[in-house]
């Protein structure tokens, strides 16, 4: 090998390495990637949701441990901070989110605590396994997502 081949070879490869790196990051702007972030959360909040939301609509059988799970698994991730997702500001042509979350900051994140309290109960009679009893906590649940979106999102 010469080394001026060796040389572009190396400098390719440190290319290459500095492309990756950036991609890992998505080279994106910090505002792309909290968008990036709360909507990864949102599509969690959404997939337990939906299958339970199936469920409770008659659409699919009820299974105690699967839905227990979901009920889990969705109180957990409302524990994770959505908020850091939300930096002042952060809005492009892309993102849903209103104006009115960072002019009223407060309200926002009431309406998250309410979440993360509706989903703990949610996941504490699901446990109990009674599907009468899980229904009308699954729509309280429920209501928390739509609350927040008829303000908060586009
Ligand atoms: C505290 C407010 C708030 C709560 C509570 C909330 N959301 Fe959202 N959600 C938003 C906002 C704001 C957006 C828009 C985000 C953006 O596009 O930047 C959004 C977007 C979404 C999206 C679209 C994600 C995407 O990839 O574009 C889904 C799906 C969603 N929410 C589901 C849910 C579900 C299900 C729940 C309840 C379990 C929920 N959300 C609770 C504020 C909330």
């Amino acid at each position: 090998m010469t080394d001026k081949l060796r040389a572009i070879l190396t400098l390719g490869g440190a290319l290459m390495v500095g492309a990756a790196a950036m991609q890992a990051q998505g080279g994106e702007s910090p505002t792309e990637r909290a968008i990036e972030y709360r909507r990864g959360m949102m599509e969690v909040f959404s997939w337990n949701l939906s299958a339970m939301g199936d469920v409770v609509k008659g659409e699919a059988p009820y299974d105690k441990a699967a839905f227990a799970r979901h009920a889990r698994d969705l109180a957990h991730a409302t524990e994770l901070d959505l908020l850091k997702g939300f930096p002042e500001d952060s809005v492009n042509d892309e993102s849903d989110a209103k104006d009115e979350i960072w002019l009223q900051w407060k309200e926002f994140a009431a309406k998250f605590r309410k979440l993360q309290e509706e989903s703990a109960k949610l996941a504490k009679v699901s446990a109990a396994g009674n599907l009468e009893k899980i229904k009308p906590q699954f729509k309280e649940t429920a209501e928390t997502c739509k609350a927040c979106h008829k303000d908060y999102r586009k």
